[in-house]
């Protein structure tokens, strides 16, 4: 009885996507990303995902389709409860800060969400709870006791990532409690030598609780034939394959208090795991979205809903999106996803982003520099259907762009626009200069749509760009900057530059899911909005507004300056950290070591704002006949003022550092946590140039 039912899902999930391609119905679409932590700043690797969502739904949307985007922010677990410990404010405080900022830097990238929410809501709480009960009654939940590492001090049970030790097999110091970094062994939290915990520094116990596990091997067969029904792509498929053949484990999805989550019902004390209600909070979203526009959520969820269900996802977390959620929704008796989309991961200039090298870039801090339309399009002309890692290579980043946008599709306008506002006050002629070229051009929206439809956006790009170059050449061979001198070639002047913004008009159309923005500028150049049905239909004897630039080329001082802001705000992070949350103490060095630092006592002579830096200053220090230039992070502590005539410690034979401002001589010494930073001081009477040992 219960495999009928698996195969009927199996059969709908078919149904759907063959009818993908059939436009004369309109489709009912969801649209999910994953939900970002609420307890980090997003970076340019979440915002390849949330532009790779945002160009599907934008595309969706403009073939007419009912899509809906929902999003929110993941507030629950350890991670979020301890960050917000650390601040000293409650986690409720935390999450409503992040979710501002999160919600700032959707806005700014042009991520189109209809609905932003928290896991942390009333809506989840009640769906959970609904699902977790439905588990449970459908005997899919196993009650059991388990033993764990257990911080003395703290009083919680720690994940293996909070326990620190020195690796068993190769001794190496400092090695997480799951797997060594220097030898690559993986062994259990107990097999560490002198394990510590992260949070507290106390060393570790064991403790015994009763833990909630969902059953998950009991959908192996369900799975093993969803995962192959096209649901996710081959290459993920296989890696699920490689999973389900060495058989799953039951899932515990409960902890103990103190958790920030939600309590389980009849079970005090028992939290859900983050990674339970997560994922409800694609529902949940759309549930208080439901709830505030009149929409029917069952219908979009019910088991056999004919709508569609999309999860765009990075490849890390593929087991939660692929094989626990589809077994939960089934034992919960909801729909299963359409398609889980899932992408690689963003590298910079070839290596994994680094906050060394100034590449672990912020979402607001590109956003201080550079406008969003050029990562936008640089990502869509990267991305693939695949889960290739992209790589943002910011030289190339720069040059296509800049030849793409501003010297192809925006040039087709520029060099047309100024012969139709003189010498036809702006109107368009009524005919198609060349009827092949415009039919090619034109012609070219269904390959285009398949692209998108299949996220293969290089591929739409690629397409778009040939059909730019072919628009290009096309003015370029009939030189109308030559024949407007002669005064019988006016018609013809006006004929090819009207066909010009015609073709201009088709190609910013395919561009608009991806450039907005650009998009919304060129539409008012046009006068005219552009929908993806309609471009087949030129404009002609109509009037269009005086042309402005549509974007400008990206300098390279610009990308300069965000690398290296990046590179300070990750000095000023490692600064804010607090004691041994998550920085215990380094490994052990000699004392040999220790005299190659360096330090002396420093008169701060005098001391600076530095223009264009956030959190610098710039001080002149004397170090007893010698003066040295140092730029240090601590600007939101100290006014320039204040500091001059000051006594502080400076490490005096550190190499030299180029920075955006000049050459950095030296460091001074401060300690910092949210509340602020201390500057290292002697007491009174100690004098310039003195060593401290
Ligand atoms: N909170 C979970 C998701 C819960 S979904 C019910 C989570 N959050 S995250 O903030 O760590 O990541 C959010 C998304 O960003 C994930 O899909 C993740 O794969 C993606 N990325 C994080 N770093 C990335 C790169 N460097 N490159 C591309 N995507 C990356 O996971
Ligand atoms: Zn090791």
């Amino acid at each position: 009885m219960k495999s009928s039912r698996k195969i009927a899902i199996v059969a709908r999930t078919k149904t759907v996507s063959t009818r993908s391609f059939n436009m004369s119905s309109k489709r009912q679409i969801l649209v999910t990303n994953a939900l970002p932590y609420a307890n980090a700043a997003l970076h340019l690797g979440h915002v390849l995902e949330y532009t790779q969502t945002d160009v599907w739904v934008r595309f969706q949307r403009m073939r007419g389709h009912e899509c809906y985007y929902l999003s929110a922010d993941d507030a629950h677990g350890t991670a979020i409860m301890l960050k917000a410990d650390e601040k000293g404010i409650t986690p409720e405080e935390h999450i409503a800060a992040m979710r501002a900022i999160h919600e700032a830097d959707f806005r700014d990238f042009y991520i189109s969400v209809d609905n932003y929410h928290s896991t942390h809501s009333d809506e989840n709480r009640e769906l959970s709870e609904l699902i977790y009960n439905r588990l449970n009654t459908n005997g899919h939940i196993a009650k059991r006791e388990i033993t764990q590492a257990f911080d003395p001090e703290k009083n919680l049970f720690l994940a293996d990532r909070y326990i620190k030790g020195t690796c068993p097999k190769c001794k190496t110091d400092d090695q997480y409690g799951d797997n060594c970094e220097a030898c690559g062994a993986t062994y259990s939290p107990t097999d560490l030598i002198n394990p510590v915990s992260v949070i507290s520094g106390a060393t570790p116990i064991e403790k015994a609780s009763t833990h909630y596990f969902f059953k998950l091997p009991e959908f192996t067969q369900f799975l093993k034939e969803w995962t192959r029904s096209g649901a996710v792509q081959d290459e993920v498929a296989n890696k699920l394959g490689e999973w389900l053949d060495s058989g799953l484990q039951e899932w515990d999805i409960s902890r103990d208090a103190p958790y920030f989550g939600f309590e389980i019902p009849n079970a005090p004390g028992k939290y859900f795991y983050v990674w339970l209600d997560a994922p409800i909070g694609y529902m949940a979203s759309f549930k208080n979205f439901c709830d505030r526009e009149n929409i029917d959520f069952d219908h979009f969820w019910k088991k056999d809903s004919p709508t569609e269900l999309y999860h765009f996802i990075g490849k890390d977390i593929v087991n939660f999106h692929a094989l626990f959620w589809p077994a939960m929704l089934t034992s919960a008796e909801f729909r299963t996803p359409t398609k889980i989309c899932v992408h690689g991961f963003v590298t910079v200039n070839g290596k994994k982003m680094s906050k060394s090298r100034g590449t672990f870039i912020n979402a607001r801090c590109y956003l201080d520099h550079l406008n969003p339309e050029y990562l936008r399009y640089y990502y869509a002309s990267k991305l693939s259907g695949s889960v290739e890692d992209i790589d943002l290579n910011l030289e190339d980043f720069q040059q296509k762009v800049n030849s793409d946008l501003v010297g192809k599709v925006v040039n087709i306008a520029s060099r047309c626009a100024k012969f139709i506002a003189n010498g036809n006050d702006g109107v368009l002629s009524s005919t198609i200069e060349n009827p092949e070229l415009w039919a090619q051009v034109s012609g070219a929206a269904d390959k285009i749509a398949e692209h998108y439809e299949n996220r293969d956006y290089s591929k739409a790009i690629r397409e778009i760009m040939a059909q730019a170059d072919a628009a290009n050449e096309y003015i370029a061979s009939k030189e109308p900057w030559k024949l407007n001198k002669d005064e019988s070639k006016k018609q013809e002047v006006q004929d090819i530059c009207s066909l010009g913004i015609n073709l201009f008009r088709v190609i910013l159309t395919y561009l608009k899911p991806v450039l907005p923005a650009m998009t919304e500028a060129g539409e008012a150049f046009l006068n005219d909005s552009l929908n993806w049905n309609s471009v087949q239909q030129p404009l002609t004897n109509h009037k269009i507004n005086p042309f402005v630039p549509l974007m400008q080329r990206i300098e390279k001082e610009k990308v300069d300056a965000m690398i290296e802001a990046s590179k300070e705000e990750a000095a000023s992070a490692t600064l804010r950290t607090g004691p041994l949350v998550d920085d215990p103490i380094a490994a052990e060095i000699s004392f040999d070591d220790f005299i190659k630092v360096d330090l002396r006592v420093a008169l701060i002579v005098k001391a600076n704002h530095v223009e264009g830096a956030e959190k610098l200053l710039q001080l002149t220090l004397d170090i007893g006949g010698e003066t040295r230039n140092v730029f240090s992070g601590i600007k939101s502590s100290y006014k320039p003022e204040d500091l001059e005539g000051r006594l502080t410690v400076l490490v005096a034979n550190l190499a030299p550092r180029k920075m955006r401002f000049g050459m950095s001589e030296g460091m001074v010494l401060a300690a910092a946590d949210s509340n602020g930073i201390y500057l290292l001081e002697p007491d009174s009477g100690a004098q310039p140039g003195q060593r401290i040992s």
